[in-house]
């Protein structure tokens, strides 16, 4: 395949990246398999397309994944975040308590935070990991506090063993947010069976797929009880309503692209760690210019995409280099913002530019591009040169 007809292969259909047609290494891709195919087929046959049996069968095999007894799906990873934080009504909390999270992730998790009736409170992140920096999180803890929700951005593991042990120190409930860390292990666990719940995007582009789509996992009955209710406006038996919910409910054809996608887990994610580790390797020559997503020893990646961070004092500036990346075919994406300072709608917090220096730096200076299971090497190959050509053009 000539490097012109890559994109064709790869290139995702939802309305965004139908606009970016022609990139020669995507950001994103979506895998739908023969299997999926034929169970949707089967679904708009038999007229049974809301919630049923392959909902049902997707839980058990997205559960089992990560060695955990439930699944809830649901109708987006943030609708997953939401309900996970307004879970813990059924453990104490009240309306306005607070759920600590990292400054730098996909707007999301905070609005899932609000969306559930919590207070969301930020904490800066490290910038060698892009995670929630644990150090940083007992200043912010206070009477109101009822969970820590960490992130694993990019498919990197946040630290869970310190923040498990502040979390226990505290008695707070941990949820961790995997949307982008499907199949990341931390220390030999696997991610999303650490915390007390975990939440996944299964959104296009995500390493499990339903299009749109999401999943809690959890080894706790009553938490799985309460989500359950929870995605379905508060159900409690036939028509009564215990709690305030939400509609988001997944139906059949979502759950038949993700059992199509589970059958293909093991591969889709052995692609990603190959590009993934292909690309952490050729940086290596451009280490005095980022910092890039890396794997350490204690533990595996489930990698989302390939983040790079400029480092201080080179004669350009992050808009420049993604322009450049744009201009010769790949695909990026900003490093997000830091929700509290960089965010507009998050003003009426009161937060100030500077609170969230390491976030705001990242976000100033990062962005990352994809490594999904349909680059191929070549490809891999093709962006290291882009940025090898841009830092020469730079004379570097
Ligand atoms: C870290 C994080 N949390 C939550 C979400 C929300 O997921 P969704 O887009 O499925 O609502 C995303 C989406 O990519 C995400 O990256």
């Amino acid at each position: 395949m000539s490097l012109s007809d890559f994109n064709k292969a790869t290139a995702i259909s939802d309305g965004q990246e139908a606009k970016k047609a022609g990139y020669k290494v995507p950001f994103g891709t979506v895998s739908i398999t023969d299997k999926a195919r034929a169970l949707i087929d089967t679904a708009l046959t038999t007229k049974w397309v809301t919630k049923g049996a392959y909902v049902a069968e997707f839980e058990s095999k997205f559960a089992a994944l990560f060695g955990v007894k439930y699944g809830i799906a649901v109708s987006s990873g943030t609708d997953a975040d939401a309900i996970a934080c307004a879970v813990l009504y059924d453990f104490g909390a009240k309306r306005g308590d607070e759920v600590i999270i990292p400054a730098l992730t996909f707007v999301a998790t905070g609005n899932a935070v609000l969306q559930a009736g919590l207070k969301p409170v930020f904490v800066d992140v490290s910038r060698e990991t892009l995670n929630i920096d644990p150090d940083k999180i007992e200043a912010v803890i206070t009477p109101r506090t009822r969970a820590i929700m960490p992130v694993h951005l990019m498919g990197k593991p946040a630290e869970m063993d310190k923040i498990m042990a502040i979390a226990k120190k505290h008695r707070l409930h941990v949820i961790e947010d995997a949307a982008e860390a499907h199949g990341a292990e931390y220390k030999g666990q696997k991610i999303g069976s650490i915390g007390d719940m975990a939440c996944f995007s299964l959104y296009a582009a995500h390493i499990v797929t339903t299009i749109e789509g999401g999943m809690i996992i959890t080894n706790n009955e009553q938490m799985a009880e309460a989500a359950r209710s929870l995605r379905n406006h508060g159900i409690d038996g036939k028509f009564r309503f215990k709690r305030i919910g939400f509609s988001a409910k997944m139906n059949e054809i979502e759950a038949a692209v993700g059992l199509g996608n589970l059958e293909i887990f093991h591969d889709i994610l052995e692609k990603r760690r190959r590009n993934v580790r292909y690309l952490i390797k050729q940086f290596a020559r451009f280490e005095k210019y980022f910092w890039y997503l890396n794997e350490d020893g204690h533990e595996v990646l489930g990698p989302h995409a390939f983040s790079m961070i400029l480092k201080p004092g080179l004669n350009f500036t992050k808009d420049e280099f993604v322009s450049y990346l744009e201009k010769e075919g790949v695909d990026s994406r900003n490093l997000f913002y830091s929700i509290p300072t960089q965010t507009p709608s998050y003003e009426f917090m009161g937060y100030k530019l500077g609170d969230f220096p390491e976030t705001e730096y990242c976000s100033d200076n990062g962005t990352h591009i994809g490594c999904h299971q349909d680059i191929e090497i070549a490809q891999c190959d093709y962006a290291v040169d882009v940025v090898a050509n841009f830092l020469k053009s730079k004379g570097y």
